[in-house]
């Protein structure tokens, strides 16, 4: 199968579509060998990535935290003049909200100290780069969808770090991509669905939080729309999470509904009583327009979810 048919079926499976006629194959005629460098190739994003095959694997320079530390500026320039690559792909974070709380210092070191080692090596060697933020950057007090024009007022360590990240990107590079997602699943990693999961097996008796909302977003999906992104060269902020938005409580009914798990016994909390080092901002939906209108439309969150959990959990 060529690459240019596997894309073609990754569109139609996933139902993206196109605002202008012709736009699909302007695309595809741009596409090139574009050299990828990924770092924190071990999060969830970068193995979603390479599972959908969305670039050539000849093309992606997989860097796990063993091979580079972000936070080893030496190691950093080295690599990135050693492989000028046309675009980094910055995946490596502190990124659950609970350790970065514990740990501030340590969030700042790797999420501005190591983006900042990223972006000056982009900046040398002309390198894109495509970051990924987070819904926490924003203070939840909005009562609609967050666009990439609400100003960010972060209020936990997760998200003020990742902003300073971001403001650095915006003031040293011309080539960026920020993008903003939320409530990152995928079977890789033990996130939100599998505590619940678990817990619900366990105990057969949980708490859920019924006032935090987001957009949660299969990490798969968010794979194909970086994909586009990038090869429309539209440099700038985005948001891109699943359509629609959730609160936690929701979310899980939805994953037992689909599973057809019963009897669980469910007890709804308020955010303010949740005990937690990291306490996340209530509302933070994003606003997925500004994609949108470029014809990059993520699915439904209920419907990926649908999708996650018939292929795994
Ligand atoms: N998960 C979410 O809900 C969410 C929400 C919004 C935004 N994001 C952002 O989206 C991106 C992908 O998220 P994800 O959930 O796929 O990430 P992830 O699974 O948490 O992976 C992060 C990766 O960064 C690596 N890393 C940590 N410190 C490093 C260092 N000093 N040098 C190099 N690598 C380092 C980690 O390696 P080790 O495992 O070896 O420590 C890990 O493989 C991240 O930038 C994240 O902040 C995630």
């Amino acid at each position: 199968m060529n690459n240019d048919y596997q894309l073609y079926k990754l569109y139609e499976l996933y139902n993206f579509r196109t605002q202008a006629s012709g736009r699909f194959l302007n695309i595809m005629n741009n596409k090139k060998n574009m050299r990828i460098l990924i770092t924190g190739a071990n999060s969830q994003l970068a193995k979603s990535i390479l599972e959908l095959e969305v670039f050539p694997k000849e093309n992606l320079f997989l860097a796990s935290k063993n091979t580079l530390d972000i936070t080893n500026r030496k190691k950093v320039f080295k690599l990135i003049s050693k492989l000028k690559p046309e675009i980094v792909f910055h995946f490596a974070s502190m990124t659950r909200g609970d350790e970065c709380a514990k740990d501030p210092k340590k969030a700042y070191l790797i999420n501005v100290t190591g983006t900042k080692n990223v972006v000056d090596a982009c900046k040398i060697y002309m390198s894109s780069i495509l970051f990924i933020s987070t819904n926490e950057v924003f203070d939840g007090k909005k009562k609609a969808p967050y666009t990439e024009n609400d100003k960010p007022n972060p209020v936990t360590v997760v998200g003020s770090t990742k902003y300073d990240a971001e403001k650095y990107i915006k003031k040293n590079l011309t080539k960026f991509y920020i993008v903003r997602t939320s409530w990152l699943y995928s079977k890789w990693s033990s996130n939100f669905l599998h505590a619940v999961f678990s817990k619900a097996r366990e105990n057969r008796e949980i708490e859920l939080v019924e006032d935090e909302i987001g957009s949660p977003t299969y990490s798969l999906d968010l794979a194909v729309a970086i994909k586009k992104l990038i090869f429309l060269k539209k440099y700038g902020i985005y948001h891109l999470s699943n359509a629609g938005n959730v609160s936690r409580l929701a979310f899980a009914k939805k994953a037992f509904e689909i599973k057809n798990i019963k009897n669980i016994k469910i007890i709804p909390i308020k955010l303010e009583n949740y005990l937690r080092l990291s306490k996340p901002p209530l509302f933070t939906a994003l606003d997925n327009n500004k994609a949108k209108r470029l014809g990059i439309i993520l699915p439904n969150w209920k419907s990926a979810l649908k999708r996650f959990l018939n292929s795994k959990v």
